[in-house]
């Protein structure tokens, strides 16, 4: 497993990191032993780098990280606030946003937290910019070593990358998403920001296992926010509807060369845009993360490859997404 500089903070995460908001139970059910398993796998495999958020299972993936990261050494945890129905969307006084830290910090057993990073908070905020005063103000008072945002658009980022204090972005980016390669990583190089890419397998999509009949459990969000339901439409399958996807993947196939599976060809595409620090693959057991984990030692897929993918999420792929980019 190799490893990447996250931007400015300095941090050394692996390529491939562990998402875990599966881990809290929010694409069905997953007991303690399933989750200890799964995190166990990725710290096999090399990963150093966690991403979870106070809300994930209302708490609990963040819990069950602290209680697995207790004692080891070696792994930094990205943590998130903005998303809990005392924040969202209106008041972020700095108190309030200091009291969601603290909980943080008290669910994964630590005094500081690694990364904090806002989470998809209101653009409205972000333009007005207080807000990174009181993340700046966390910083030095040493309730986080570094603050970062993850954010739904590309103009959101940009507003972000433009805080001194930003040290990573955390956006979607996958062969469903790829607007980023223009428009956003140069700037983020060029402001030594370091990107988290979520959403790498569009929600599971891009391993080509799922039918246009797939069913899912009805706490998963992609049954209950398939259509932006429950929160942004961008969030569950990239935005794209779900049968589309699937037959949108008859035009990426035979692009994947022999050995390769499709989650393989999915995260070497994002790996090799060197903009990109780690790929937060979400996992829900244990073989899916020694499977992710292995793309960070595949060679990187020709520019022939990336020229056909490129050419077409242009004339085939973007215009179905349903969110803003
Ligand atoms: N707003 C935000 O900040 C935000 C939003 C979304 C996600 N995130 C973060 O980003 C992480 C990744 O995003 P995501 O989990 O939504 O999307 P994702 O990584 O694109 O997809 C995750 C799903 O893909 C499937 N999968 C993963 N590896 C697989 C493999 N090797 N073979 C077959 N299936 C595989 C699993 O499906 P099954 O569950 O069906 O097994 C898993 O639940 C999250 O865990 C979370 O930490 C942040």
């Amino acid at each position: 497993m190799k490893s990447r500089t996250l931007g400015k903070s300095g941090i050394r995460a692996s390529e491939i990191g562990l998402g875990c908001w599966q881990l809290g139970g929010d694409f069905g059910p997953i007991d303690d032993a399933r989750a200890t398993a799964t995190m166990q796998a990725a710290m096999d495999a090399g990963i150093t780098f966690f991403d979870t958020a106070d809300v994930y299972g209302g708490g609990s993936s963040e819990t069950r990280v602290g209680a697995f990261v207790k004692g080891k050494s070696g792994i930094s945890v990205a943590t998130k606030v903005g998303r809990s129905a005392d924040l969202f969307p209106t008041e972020f006084d700095y108190a309030d946003v200091r009291r969601h830290l603290v909980e943080s910090c008290e669910r994964l057993g630590v005094e500081t937290l690694d990364l904090i990073q806002l989470h998809c908070i209101p653009p409205a905020l972000l333009q007005s910019g207080e807000i990174f005063a009181t993340m700046d103000r966390l910083v030095a008072e040493g309730l986080c070593s570094h603050w970062g945002a993850s954010v739904e658009t590309i103009a959101e980022a940009k507003i972000c990358l433009a805080q001194a204090g930003c040290s990573s972005l955390q956006i979607i980016f996958n062969i469903f998403r790829q607007d980023a390669v223009t428009d956003l990583f140069p700037l983020a190089k060029a402001a030594n920001v370091g990107i988290i890419v979520r959403l790498p397998l569009a929600s599971g999509l891009l391993t080509g296992k799922f039918t246009a009949d797939t069913k899912f459990d009805e706490t998963d969000h992609r049954n209950y926010n398939a259509d932006g339901a429950a929160f942004s439409v961008g969030e569950t399958f990239s935005g794209i509807p779900m049968a589309k996807g699937v037959e949108l993947l008859a035009k990426i196939k035979p692009l994947v060369p022999e050995g390769m599976s499709l989650a393989d060809f999915a995260l070497r595409w994002i790996l090799d845009h060197d903009a990109v620090t780690t790929v937060i693959a979400g996992c829900s057991k244990p073989e899916q993360v020694q499977q992710n984990a292995r793309a960070s030692d595949l060679a990187p897929l020709s520019a022939e490859t990336h020229k056909a993918l490129a050419d077409i999420y242009a004339a085939e792929i973007r215009q179905h997404i349903r969110s803003d980019i």
